[in-house]
């Protein structure tokens, strides 16, 4: 944290939003969860709530013995248990006889269609997961994933879990070089990837990247490449496999391997306040069960649910809400290779229509998006199929909170905001659609089980009617058992801020009735289309380009994304400050990190603002930079800018901190 950001000043107070929503009474009769009791169970004994969940919702191969080991801040969840998530989410479904329903309908972004059922999907995870193992690949290996919205994507992940192989999934948009980081911190064996996927009507490469990031991955002795595109690519000798090939030749069954509770499932990177990604680790009992938990209650899953949960699988909420929870409820998914506006600005609304969704899963910069292409979208078509809106990834201002509601949701469907993190696993704060009444923009409660508290700079909770920052107070199933080979920086991101609390890195308010409203994220992390990026690491992308001298990144509000990354650049001496440099400053951040980290605006700056003690003053730039009508890119050496930014530093009082 720098500059005095993360007191509570910085934290605005919300506007008074006082409108609610009652459950509405069809679905509160007939919902999942009907009544308070179920917070209260949980309230008098978390550890007992947790337990029964682990033993209802989830399959053990052997019944754990201790629900929680807490040894703060190091967790240990149903210790003792064993069970393997692949045959939680495949085989249990199957041998119950529900191996003709559809697991996913998958869409690809040119119409192409699959439909995959339960029987299906456990054929194949069954032979990928006998490819992994012939090529070398054992228990406790790394293996990674860097594919399109395929249904390889899930085949490849669930085979991982099989065989006890954790597996560390990198979003297609990320570069080669992001992905070699990450290939590197985890040191995968094995890497599965794609020829390419489709993107706005046209092949995106991903071969290409996959291949340079292999040149500077030394861990990796095979890679296996699913044929999505049919663009060419260059495959080498003894390394490069096609997933048909090697699917062909493989043996038909895998019993999935027994696995303690404790197993470590998956790696997956997220931005922290510094320049290295943290390989956030999720394990196997507790996840499972609070996926299962949360995606049940949550969106009130029943049979005959057709679920559509947005998000790419690359993210947390695509690991958790497209492939466990979902698999492990055995709910039948849409799965969308590509974008919303492809072929026409009405494709998720023709989704919708055709596979007559019934539960919509997505993110507050998407809605924004669509209210800004208008009602006559969604208007084509008919979305009454609906009955449950999900919201993820930001906060959802209240009137896009209400647009959702009138115009997708045709003013019936419940809206659970769901707040949480890469870190937490699963959903922690979120209205129960059948309990909760709602108001716009506002995650309601916690969820049975969570402890949450917002606390001063001080650490005490704050009043009802006051901000500050938002704390979890105790142990979760789905909690990241740290940071994968690096303990201390665990303890230090999350668990020293406030002695004894975790701490989310967000802003928080508690209203009059006890409501949360979450406010954004505090630290140096921004959020831009519902993607973490760290302030740090584009900053140090900048910096590394030879013509530039220093670089300050601040995230601006965005009428659509949220934030946006505006850069303030300074040259070294001589180089000339252009709008081509501007341009390719913004070109070198997407090739070094990937398109979502893409500054929206480059400003060049002779001199950044500093504190006396050298620390730049960001806060003083995001104001600079909101205060501002920036274009898309603004990258002119702007004389009027340079002399705001020194006039305000001149006048801003010299923060030390
Ligand atoms: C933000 C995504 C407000 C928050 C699941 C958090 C939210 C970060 C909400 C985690 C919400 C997520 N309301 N803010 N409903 N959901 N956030 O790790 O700042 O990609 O810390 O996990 O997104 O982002 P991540």
């Amino acid at each position: 944290m720098t500059d005095g950001d993360a007191t509570g000043a910085a934290i605005d107070v919300f506007g008074l939003e006082d409108r609610t929503f009652p459950p509405p009474a069809l679905l509160a009769a007939a919902a999942n969860v009907r009544d308070l009791s179920l917070y209260e169970e949980a309230e008098r004994d978390p550890e007992a709530f947790w337990a029964r969940q682990a033993r209802e919702l989830v399959t053990w191969q052997r019944d754990f013995d201790t629900v929680l080991e807490w040894d703060l801040p190091f967790a240990k969840w149903f210790v003792g248990g064993q069970l393997n998530i692949s045959e939680n989410c495949l085989d249990r479904h199957v041998a119950a006889g529900r191996g003709d329903r559809v697991a996913f309908h998958w869409e690809g972004e040119p119409g192409d269609t699959r439909t995959i059922t339960y029987a299906e999907l456990l054929a194949d995870v069954q032979r990928f997961a006998n490819v992994l193992k012939g090529l070398g690949v054992e228990k406790g290996d790394r293996v990674n994933i860097y594919m399109p919205m395929i249904p390889e994507l899930p085949v490849a992940m669930l085979a991982c879990a099989r065989i006890g192989a954790p597996h560390s999934v990198v979003f297609g948009g990320f570069s080669a070089e992001s992905l070699s980081d990450r290939i590197n911190d985890a040191e995968a064996k094995v890497l599965v990837t794609a020829d390419g996927g489709y993107r706005r009507g046209a092949p995106a490469n991903l071969k290409g990247s996959a291949d340079a990031a292999c040149a500077s991955s030394p861990s990796i002795e095979h890679v296996v490449v699913v044929r999505r595109t049919g663009e060419a690519v260059t495959m080498l000798e003894g390394r490069d496999h096609w997933w048909h090939d090697l699917m062909g030749a493989a043996g038909p069954t895998c019993p999935p391997e027994p696995l303690d509770s404790e197993h470590l499932l998956y790696l997956l990177y997220t931005s922290g306040t510094t320049a290295k990604p943290k390989g956030i680790m999720h394990t196997t009992g507790g996840y499972l069960t609070q996926v299962a938990f949360t995606h049940k209650n949550v969106f009130d899953l029943h049979d005959g649910d057709v679920y559509w949960c947005a998000a790419d699988i690359g993210w947390v909420t695509g690991h958790s809400y497209i492939v466990y929870g979902p698999l492990a409820n055995g709910a039948t998914s849409v799965l969308y290779e590509g974008t919303p506006d492809t072929p026409g600005r009405d494709r998720w609304w023709d989704i919708i229509e055709r596979y007559k969704v019934s539960i919509l899963y997505c993110a507050p910069t998407a809605i924004r998006t669509f209210m800004k292409w208008g009602t006559a979208e969604p208007g084509k078509h008919d979305l009454s199929s609906l009955r449950v809106l999900g919201s993820v990834g930001e906060p959802i201002n209240p009137e896009a909170w209400m647009w959702y509601r009138e115009h997708i949701g045709g003013d019936q469907c419940p809206i659970v905001d769901t707040w949480w993190q890469t870190e937490t696993g699963g959903i922690m704060i979120s209205p129960l659609p059948g309990v909760t009444t709602t108001k716009p923009g506002s995650a309601t409660f916690p969820l049975p089980g969570i402890g949450a508290e917002v606390v001063d700079d001080a650490g005490k909770a704050v009043d009802r009617g006051s901000g500050g920052y938002l704390t979890l107070t105790r142990p979760w199933p789905g909690m990241l058992r740290g940071i994968y080979g690096d303990p201390d920086r665990y303890r230090e991101t999350y668990w020293s801020r406030f002695p004894g609390r975790y701490f989310a890195g967000d802003g928080a308010k508690l209203d009059d009735d006890g409501y949360l409203w979450l406010l954004g994220r505090v630290d140096d992390v921004m959020n831009v289309s519902g993607h973490r990026i760290s302030t740090t690491e584009v900053e140090s992308a900048l910096v590394d380009h030879q013509e530039v001298a220093e670089a300050a990144v601040v995230g601006a509000k965005d009428e659509t994304t949220g934030q946006a990354i505006v850069a303030f650049v300074t040259v070294k001496g001589g180089v000339a400050t252009t709008r081509e440099l501007g341009e390719e400053l913004r070109h070198h951040v997407a090739h070094k990190i990937g398109p979502t980290a893409r500054p929206k605006t480059v400003i060049f700056t002779d001199d950044l603002p500093k504190t006396r003690s050298g620390k730049i003053m960001r806060r003083l730039l995001r104001d600079v930079a909101e205060g501002r009508d920036l274009g898309d890119t603004t990258t002119l050496a702007d004389p009027a800018v340079v002399e705001e930014i020194r006039r305000r530093a001149e006048a801003a009082p010299q923060d030390e901190s």
